[in-house]
């Protein structure tokens, strides 16, 4: 990690929070140039909020049943990300979808992690979907968020295999172990400014294995 500033993280979630985790221990280990200034949830309940009080980190719950309007929740949320600084929004499992208000307050500053090869399955029960589907393979995609629902520029993406025995379970956790690699990664990226975002694409300055390959059943 180099000595440069660390870019300020605004982390949303509303369940358990593995994603939540793993970026507090790569900010901790000093693997990522980022530190989280605000964990925020729109759920009392969610297990994110336990883990950011344990890691003694500034959070807050919004909670969306509290607001009429989706507009007026996401204005009490830029507010509070505004007021604690953030410069990159990170969604975490957040299950809210994001209004025009959102977006506009903070322009190519939101990312959300989805557990499916985008845009291959977005929504909800991904897994499920893909097993039924009869796909060889999934994945996890780390995506700028738009107004859309998981449409945003792709920035990273894990595959991995779909098995005969697999279930919805499987392989959401399967998928989950690649999203606590990537997601961190995919900060860092941002953090040193070796990303930019031309249309649909996302250019990133990195050496890449032009060879590389997965194939499913083996040769
Ligand atoms: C992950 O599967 C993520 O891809 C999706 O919501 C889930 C959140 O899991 N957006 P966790 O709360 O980070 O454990």
């Amino acid at each position: 990690m180099s000595a440069s500033k660390k870019l300020k993280l605004g982390v949303l979630a509303s369940g358990g929070g593995t994603n939540l985790q793993s970026i507090i221990d790569q900010c901790q280990q000093q693997q990522i140039d980022a530190e989280i200034v605000l964990v925020l949830c729109n759920n009392p309940g969610a297990g994110a909020l336990d883990r950011a009080e344990k890691a003694g980190l500034p959070n807050t719950c919004i909670n969306h049943r509290d607001f009429e309007a989706r507009e007026a929740f996401d204005e009490a949320v830029v507010a509070a990300l505004q007021e604690a600084g953030v410069e990159l929004v990170v969604l975490a499992g957040f299950m809210r979808i994001i209004s025009e208000v959102f977006v506009a307050a903070f322009p190519n500053r939101i990312i959300n992690i989805h557990p499916a090869l985008l845009p291959s399955f977005p929504g909800l029960h991904v897994q499920k979907k893909a097993i039924e589907y009869g796909a060889r393979f999934s994945g996890c995609t780390v995506h700028f968020v738009d107004t859309g629902v998981d449409t945003g520029p792709i920035i990273m993406q894990a595959v991995v295999p779909i098995l005969d025995e697999d279930t919805e379970d499987s392989l959401a956790a399967r998928i989950l172990q690649q999203e606590h690699k990537i997601y961190p990664r995919a900060i860092q990226l941002i953090a040193e400014d070796r990303i930019k975002i031309d249309g649909r694409r996302v250019r990133i300055d990195d050496s890449v294995d032009a060879e590389a390959a997965l194939i499913n059943p083996p040769l």
